[in-house]
């Protein structure tokens, strides 16, 4: 049995018009969610993402601005701008596209973000809520993937969810916001000795590792749900993820592919916590 494909990218559809109509309700109400994204330089991949979430706030009708900086623009240029835009009542969601250039502490950037505008849930005390179990915006990637396993009505409590990757942006919210749910989590790296005694453990296995196609059939318990968070570009222009979808879609209940899984989930997320950040910001000041 070949497993079940959980696209990506009609589920985004599907969620991304729920969101249009709740911001028509609440430009109703006189209430516009803005978000201000920030890039700094040209690389030509966050070019791309920053372009394709200010289309997606335009599509749904969420006033955006981008802010862009020079590679070589200074830190206190950065977080000047940081500064306005978290004074500026238009602007209910900021977002620091990373990677920044090296000469700028990425951690001193997203601490200045106001933790009631960080639509990223990248600040320590958003970081440290999500640990608490009282976030009130998740990371959009693991944000996106719960999601997902929740419109497919794939359960969660009491199964073994392995994650492969531990960085800040998926890896580590990704295991407690599953652990939130009441999975027992085993976080492993690329670097795990013995990587397949986890993985082919795991009913739920999400991978983040950057690694073309490292996931393999073998490494895969029969009918586990795979999550691909990996994106990767092969020297021939195509796209894969972490999983080789081929052989394991023969092993496993679902998997997302690649491209058309997680990916449009992420910006799905953006718009969904810029809408919060929004509704947050009206009820403070009532
Ligand atoms: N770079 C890669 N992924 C992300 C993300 O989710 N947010 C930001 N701000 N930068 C990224």
């Amino acid at each position: 049995m070949s497993a079940h494909i959980v696209d990506g990218k009609e589920l985004a559809g599907i969620v991304r018009q729920e969101l249009k109509s709740h911001v028509e309700s609440l430009i109703q109400r006189g209430i516009k969610p803005g978000l201000a994204v920030i890039i700094v330089g040209d690389d030509p991949a966050s070019s791309i993402y920053v372009r394709n979430k200010a289309k997606a706030c335009s599509d749904i009708g969420i006033y955006s601005e981008v802010h862009r900086f020079q590679k070589d623009a200074s830190q206190d240029e950065i977080l000047q701008c940081i500064h306005s835009l978290n004074e500026n009542a238009h602007i209910h969601g900021i977002l620091v596209q990373l990677p920044l250039p090296k000469h700028i502490d990425n951690n001193r950037v997203i601490s200045a973000i106001a933790i009631t505008k960080d639509v990223d849930a990248f600040h320590f005390y958003n970081v440290g809520a999500l640990v608490t179990g009282n976030s009130v915006f998740s990371p959009c990637t693991p944000a996106g993937v719960m999601v997902m396993l929740q419109r497919n009505n794939i359960a969660i409590e009491g199964r073994h969810a392995v994650v492969v990757g531990r960085s800040n942006i998926v890896g580590k919210p990704m295991a407690f916001l599953l652990l939130e749910q009441g999975a027992t989590v085993t976080i492993c790296t690329s670097k795990t000795r013995n990587l397949s005694q986890f993985t082919s453990n795991a009913d739920i296995l999400v991978v983040a590792t950057g690694k073309p196609r490292m996931i393999t059939a073998d490494m895969v318990k029969p009918d586990a749900v795979v999550i691909d968070v990996g994106i990767n570009r092969l020297p021939d222009g195509k796209l894969c993820g972490d999983v080789d979808f081929e052989s394991v879609k023969a092993v496993a209940g679902y998997i997302t592919p690649v491209p058309g899984g997680v990916g449009p989930m992420t910006i799905t997320m953006l718009l969904s916590n810029t809408i919060l950040a929004a509704e947050r910001a009206e009820s403070a000041e009532r």
